[in-house]
């Protein structure tokens, strides 16, 4: 029988490069989303059922990616709105599901790698199991999403959690802003540089999802390479390849001022996210790119 994927919120940065992932290997996908533009675009509004549920039926797995961007300033609205996209989003999937005659095989649910703690220099990276969780706005979203998911009960479809990292990738997220900025001569350690950054190479998160449904594995899953890094070391890098003709300096002071012009918050470059993806390596998962120069060499050639 055909494998057909869903995924909700699937118009965007991650939901583009599965689309491409799965439908260069024959899966038919079908994106639901709020505006629907291309043929395999289905209407949802992600808060209630609708025909759009029908799509569910027989499903190999629905991937849910639904989600206010986090790049946006933490104002009182934009707070609501990234917590209710995500929490809304869920809970109706979840109604979706038990809806269904035959509901899907799998379910993947986004969260994200900043639902733990900042780590501090030497001290061990969070894994899935001894990882610590925090408590700031940004880590209670990622408690509650996960709390929202955990509550759906659906018997005959395994469930997956994705701790996702930063994602860097050709044609979206925040690589190519990085990139243009680096070129510019932002590309000096941020804020002394000493925070960690986990990430993951976008053909990387996409072979997870893949890898984790062919091991038939539930549970909660770190997307994000072996390697962490700081940011001093991930702005070498980004400098080494491009080239900028001068270094500027990126202090604390400047960010924070930079960040209110750009319309989002620091809190994104000046959190320390040190991670490790142990549940995949444990299943026995292969990264295309475990190291960060390898990744940014192979994402920085189109972004030129
Ligand atoms: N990119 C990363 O590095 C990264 C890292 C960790 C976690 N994540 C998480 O992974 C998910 C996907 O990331 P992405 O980079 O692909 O994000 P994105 O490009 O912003 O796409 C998210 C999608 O969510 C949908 N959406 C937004 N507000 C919604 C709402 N109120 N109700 C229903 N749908 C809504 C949008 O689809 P429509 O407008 O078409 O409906 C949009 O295409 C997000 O939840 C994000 O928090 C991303």
């Amino acid at each position: 029988m055909e494998q057909k994927i869903i995924i909700a919120g699937g118009s965007g940065f991650l939901g583009n490069a599965l689309y491409q992932y799965y439908t260069a290997k024959g899966v038919l996908v079908k994106i639901l989303t709020r505006n629907p533009k291309k043929a395999d675009d289905v209407y949802w509004d992600g808060k209630t059922l609708g025909a759009w549920k029908n799509e569910l039926e027989n499903a190999t797995a629905l991937i849910n990616l639904a989600g206010k961007s986090v790049n946006c300033r933490y104002n009182k609205a934009n707070k609501r709105a990234i917590l209710s996209s995500r929490i809304d989003s869920t809970a109706i999937l979840g109604s979706a599901v038990r809806a269904c005659e035959v509901p899907p095989a799998y379910w993947f649910n986004s969260s994200t790698a900043t639902i733990y703690q900042h780590t501090n220099g030497d001290a061990p990276a969070n894994t899935e199991k001894e990882g610590k969780i925090g408590s700031d706005f940004s880590m209670n979203i990622a408690k509650d999403w996960e709390a929202v998911f955990n509550r759906q009960v659906t018997p005959n479809t395994k469930k997956v959690v994705l701790r996702t990292a930063i994602v860097y990738g050709k044609d979206g997220g925040a690589f190519p802003v990085v990139w243009q900025l680096a070129k510019r001569g932002l590309c000096s350690p941020q804020a002394g540089g000493q925070q960690w950054v986990s990430w993951i190479h976008e053909i990387d998160f996409c072979k997870a999802i893949d890898y984790i449904m062919a091991k038939e594995a539930t549970g909660i899953f770190n997307i994000c390479a072996p390697n962490p890094i700081t940011n001093k070391t991930f702005n070498e890098v980004l400098a080494k390849y491009a080239q900028p003709i001068i270094k500027l300096p990126q202090p604390k002071w400047l960010l924070q001022i930079g960040a209110i012009f750009i319309k989002t918050e620091v809190e994104l470059i000046l959190k320390s996210r040190k991670v490790y993806p142990a549940n995949l390596l444990a299943l026995g998962f292969k990264f295309d790119y475990e190291n960060v120069e390898d990744a940014i060499a192979n994402i920085s050639l189109k972004n030129r």
